[in-house]
C-alpha cells in the first residue's frame, strides 16, 4: 500500500504571454497508507491543481511528489506507473466519457495497463457490480445512462484500475441526497475492503467530519489547517474566517457564544453537541 508525500510543490499556470497564477504554493503533506483525506477549500482555492499532481497528470513548477519515497517525476516509467497506482476521478467525470459503450470506457484504463484481456474482463464486471451498474448496461451508449449512472460508470473506469490511492475530485457535485448517499457509501466500502488510500475533495464539511480521517483546507493556494479531522474541525473559528461552511452543529455553538454563553466552539459532531448542551444545560434545561 502507498504513501503520498508532497513536498513544497507549487504549481504556476501561465502561458507566454498571459499573466501567471500560482495556483498552489509551497504545499507540503503525507498521507499514510489506508486514510482517508478530505480536501476543503473555496472555489479556486487549488484544491483540483494540487490532486492532479498526485498521479503525475501536472508536473510541479518546482516541490516533489513521492510514491512510496520515490519522485514520480524522476523519469517517464516512475511518471507512468504513478498514473496507474493513484487513480484519479475528476470533477464531473462524466464529461469524459467518449467510449461507443459504457463496457469500453470502464475498460479503458486497464486497457492502457495492457492487461491480459480476461483479467480486463474481470475488472470491469467487478468494478460495474461495485458502482451498482447492472450488467444489461455495460453494453448501452454511456449518454444513454442517467445523470447518476454515468457519474458511477466514470467512477467505475477509476476502479477498475485497482488504484493504491483513489482520488476522487468533488464526486458527489450535482447529485440528488441518494445519489450523493450511493457514492460516499461506496468510496467507504472500496477503502474498506481493499485498504486503500483516499483522497476525497468535497464542498460537504459534514460529508468531510463524518468520513475522513484527516482533512486537509486549502485557501488561497496554501494549506490554511492540515491535521486529523478533530485537529481541524476544532477549529471552527478560522473555518468560518475563511468563509467556509463548519458542520450546523459547530454553527449553533459559535453563535451561543457570540451571546456570551460560555460553550465549547470546538464540536462538529451531533455526539459532541449533545455532550456539550448536557453539560452546560443539563439538568437546568429538564427543569
Ligand atoms: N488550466 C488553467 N489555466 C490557468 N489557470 C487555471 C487553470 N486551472 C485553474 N486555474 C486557476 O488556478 C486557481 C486554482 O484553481 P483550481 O481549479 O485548482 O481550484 P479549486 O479549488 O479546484 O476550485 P473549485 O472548487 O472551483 O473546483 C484558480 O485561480 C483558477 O482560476
Ligand atoms: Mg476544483
Amino acid at each position: 500500500m502507498a504513501e503520498l508525500e508532497v513536498r513544497s510543490l507549487t504549481h504556476r499556470y501561465g502561458a507566454k504571454h498571459m499573466p501567471q497564477v500560482t495556483a498552489v504554493k509551497d504545499v507540503s503533506l503525507r498521507v499514510q497508507a489506508g486514510e482517508l483525506l478530505g480536501v476543503i477549500g473555496h472555489t479556486g482555492s487549488g484544491k483540483s491543481t494540487l490532486i492532479q499532481h498526485f498521479n503525475g497528470l501536472l508536473t510541479p513548477t518546482s516541490g516533489e511528489v513521492l510514491l512510496d519515497g520515490e519522485n514520480i517525476f524522476r523519469d517517464k516509467q516512475a511518471t507512468r506507473a504513478a498514473r496507474f497506482r493513484v487513480g484519479l476521478c475528476f470533477q464531473y467525470p462524466e464529461y469524459q466519457l467518449f467510449e461507443e459503450t459504457v463496457y469500453k470506457d470502464i475498460a479503458f484504463g486497464p486497457r492502457n495497463m495492457q492487461l491480459p484481456q480476461d483479467e480486463i474482463d474481470r475488472r470491469v464486471r467487478r468494478a460495474a457490480q461495485f458502482v451498482e451498474l447492472p450488467d444489461a448496461l455495460l453494453e448501452k451508449s454511456p449518454f444513454d445512462l442517467s445523470g447518476g449512472e454515468k457519474r458511477r460508470a466514470a467512477i467505475a473506469g477509476v476502479l477498475a484500475m485497482e488504484p493504491e490511492i483513489l482520488v476522487l475530485d468533488e464526486p458527489t457535485a450535482g447529485l440528488d441526497p441518494k445519489g450523493r448517499e450511493t457514492i460516499l457509501s461506496l468510496v467507504a466500502d472500496y477503502r474498506r475492503q481493499t485498504g486503500s488510500t483516499v483522497i476525497l475533495v468535497s464542498h460537504s464539511m459534514e460529508d468531510i467530519a463524518r468520513l475522513a480521517t484527516k482533512a486537509l483546507v486549502m485557501n488561497r493556494g496554501e494549506v490554511a489547517l492540515y491535521g486529523t479531522v478533530d485537529e481541524v474541525f476544532s477549529q471552527g473559528e478560522r473555518l468560518v474566517a475563511m468563509g467556509l461552511d463548519v458542520p450546523a452543529v459547530t454553527r449553533i455553538f459559535l453563535s451561543l457564544r457570540e451571546r456570551g454563553l460560555p460553550v465549547r466552539t470546538d464540536v462538529y459532531t451531533l455526539e459532541q453537541g449533545a455532550a456539550e448542551y448536557l453539560r452546560l444545560f443539563g439538568k437546568g434545561a429538564r427543569a
